[in-house]
């Protein structure tokens, strides 16, 4: 099965605490800083009460319960403490209804940015990461470190607050009963700390196989024709078992580390506890000591737990949600690696932002000189490649695959950009004019089309958004989609499904071509476009094609040679160079390699037709 896009957390490694990462992430943060300053201010209002709870207590217990106080001043002490837990109450709704506002705006801002960045990216970045990696990226680590930032560091704040606070009052008023409660503030930390780690590593660990057994799952009922075919259903069954028992074994190790880490926390408590009711208690007998100061330091002592408990669970987070932040981060860092210059930006405006009111015309002629490219440097895909196309042409591009026909192509669409030597378009080069200029000017039909979620209607408009509905049907009659799209339940307000996966590759290629051709681009390229359409349907819109790239320079890639015949030019392609160039008539004369090409697919599909009939 395919576990690439759930095991993304295994791409960073997270051992070691990184500052510089997070610092980013603050900077990030910081954008919300109003927010921020509010929530800490309440924060350090929430930590303050929290701190003179038990010195309210102390004052109580010296002066009513041990004796000295009069009765009217009970009644100002009542409205005190009364006011306290008011005060108390508004300030911790306060609290979670900030920390919300920061989580939201926190993941929100940090999408948009992500959005944005992935509309400046490149081709070459989809080209190299998996969609799955992309998406999680925007779900689930954003959510982690919204979470992280705002709820956990409130937490991390308050904690250490309330432990200063309690600290100066414990050390103003005794220290030497202070300094029995704050011995064991490290030996806590430290277990706290040790143990903490590993149970959310457990949990997480528990969390991923989870989504495994998902995948697992979906795959088994998705997959179960393709199962019972290869005879697989052992096999499967065995991973299953595997993936189950890991979880199970990890959940229990996490209950377990659980069930040591809170009766030791509880136990360092009673002994600190001990501690001072041992020396405190022995204080208050020869009258060195007030009653209530002895309850006061009870009181503190357990109040030290839960934030000391707090951090070291934070700190255990922050570390695990590292991954995370770094998968983020790089994805905002990342360049793209195609872009305008800046002089180029300033004329055309960016691609988020548009002067297309000044692009230029397109006539078509285009020109590769010397280029030179590859993917990975020990690989040069394309040495001097030289090649002109006058405007209005339609070029055919053979050859065997992996022979860098669609590297052709998708340089002239720059998604990618020669390494040396230049593409000229009307004698320009294309880096001189913006790629949106380029964009707007190129329709791409590719092998698998992507449809929108939406109406036929709609994915149509894609290509044109201002198109009158009158537009969209010419567009569908044109390729040959209408008669299709009229035979579905709501015609052009049909909903196409996710992907466009509620029609099939063929009839998504003909929408595709829709799209296409309201666009009204000057060059058009079709990469394997009609490689999904039956041989009946090809011939259908083989007609239609044609009419369509008809005084548009065009770059047709095509396996099935039948399709491309009638193209002005022919170019065989084999490493990266043109090794036939001519129309159909000249390359058949010629007897080479696009020869035996054609007459071989031209036998196969005669048999097969012969076959068929034969049926
Ligand atoms: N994104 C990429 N990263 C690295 N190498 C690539 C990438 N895309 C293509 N290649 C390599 O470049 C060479 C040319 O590929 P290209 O896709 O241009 O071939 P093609 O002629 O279109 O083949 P096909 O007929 O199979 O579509 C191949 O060796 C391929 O492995
Ligand atoms: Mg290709």
């Amino acid at each position: 099965m395919s576990t690439a896009n759930l095991n993304h957390e295994e791409e960073f490694n997270t051992d070691s605490f990184d500052i510089s990462l997070w610092k980013k992430i603050f900077k990030l943060l910081w954008e919300h800083k109003r927010l921020l300053i509010i929530l800490f201010t309440i924060n350090i209002g929430v930590a303050v009460v929290d701190v003179a709870f038990p010195y309210l207590n102390k004052y109580a217990i010296d002066h009513f319960v041990m004796g000295s106080g009069k009765e009217d001043s009970v009644v100002l002490f009542i409205v005190l403490f009364v006011g306290f837990v008011v005060w108390q109450g508004i300030n911790i709704f306060a609290f979670f209804h900030v920390a919300g506002s920061i989580e939201m705006n926190f993941a929100y801002e940090i999408r948009m940015k992500i959005m944005r960045k992935l509309q400046e990216l490149s081709y070459a970045y989809y080209d190299k990461t998996p969609n799955g990696r992309i998406m999680a990226r925007m779900t689930s680590d954003v959510n982690h470190i919204a979470e992280i930032m705002s709820w956990s560091l409130m937490d991390l704040f308050w904690g250490s607050t309330v432990m200063i606070g309690v600290t100066i009052v414990m050390l103003i008023v005794n220290w030497k009963l202070a300094l029995i409660v704050l011995v064991i503030v490290p030996i806590l930390a430290y277990i706290s700390s040790w143990f903490q780690i590993r149970i959310l590593k457990n949990y997480r660990e528990v969390r991923k196989v989870n989504s495994l057994i998902t995948g697992s799952f979906s795959e088994g009922i998705s997959g179960a024709k393709t199962t019972k075919t290869l005879v697989l259903e052992q096999n499967n069954y065995q991973e299953f078992i595997n993936l189950t028992g890991s979880m199970r074994h990890r959940s229990i190790k996490a209950a377990l580390l659980n069930a040591i880490f809170m009766p030791l926390v509880l136990g360092l408590g009673a002994v600190s506890l001990a501690g001072i009711l041992w020396y405190g208690g022995h204080q208050v007998l020869i009258k060195s000591l007030e009653f209530g100061t002895l309850m006061m330091f009870t009181q503190y002592s357990s109040q030290f737990l839960e934030p000391l408990r707090q951090i070291a669970r934070l700190m255990a987070e922050l570390q695990l949600a590292q991954a995370s932040a770094e998968r983020v981060i790089s994805l905002l860092e990342e360049e793209p690696k195609v872009y305008d210059s800046d002089e180029v930006i300033a004329k055309y405006g960016t691609i988020l932002d548009p002067k297309p009111a000044i692009y230029e015309k397109i006539n078509g002629n285009i020109e590769f000189k010397h280029v030179y490219f590859h993917y990975n440097p020990q690989e040069p895909i394309l040495t001097d490649f030289n090649l002109k196309v006058k405007a209005g042409q339609t070029i055919a591009l053979v050859g065997e695959t992996g022979s860098g026909k669609s590297t052709i192509v998708n340089m002239l669409c720059r998604f990618y950009e020669p390494i040396k030597g230049k593409i000229l378009i009307d004698g320009i080069d294309y880096r001189q004019r913006s790629i949106g200029w380029l964009h707007e000017n190129l329709g791409y039909v590719l092998q698998s089309p992507h449809l929108f979620a939406g109406t036929i209607k709609d994915n149509i408009r894609y290509g044109k958004l201002d198109a009158t509905d009158e537009e969209i049907i010419a567009a569908a009659k044109y390729v040959n989609a209408h008669e299709f799209i009229m035979k579905m339940e709501n015609g052009y307000d049909s909903d196409v499904g996710e992907g466009g996966g509620r029609l099939s590759t063929g009839e998504k290629q003909l929408i595709s071509f829709a799209r296409a051709v309201i666009r009204q681009p000057a060059i058009f390229i079709l990469d394997e476009a009609t490689s999904s359409i039956d041989t009946e349907t090809e011939q259908i819109i083989q007609h239609a094609i044609e009419t369509l790239l008809k005084g548009k320079t065009s770059f047709v890639i095509a396996h099935r040679l039948s399709t491309i015949v009638s193209a002005d030019r022919i170019l065989v392609i084999r490493k990266g160079k043109v090794i036939e160039d001519g129309d159909h008539d000249a390359l058949m004369q010629r007897k080479g390699y696009y020869y035996r090409l054609y007459t071989n697919q031209f036998n196969e599909e005669l048999s097969d037709r012969l076959l068929k009939i034969d049926k």
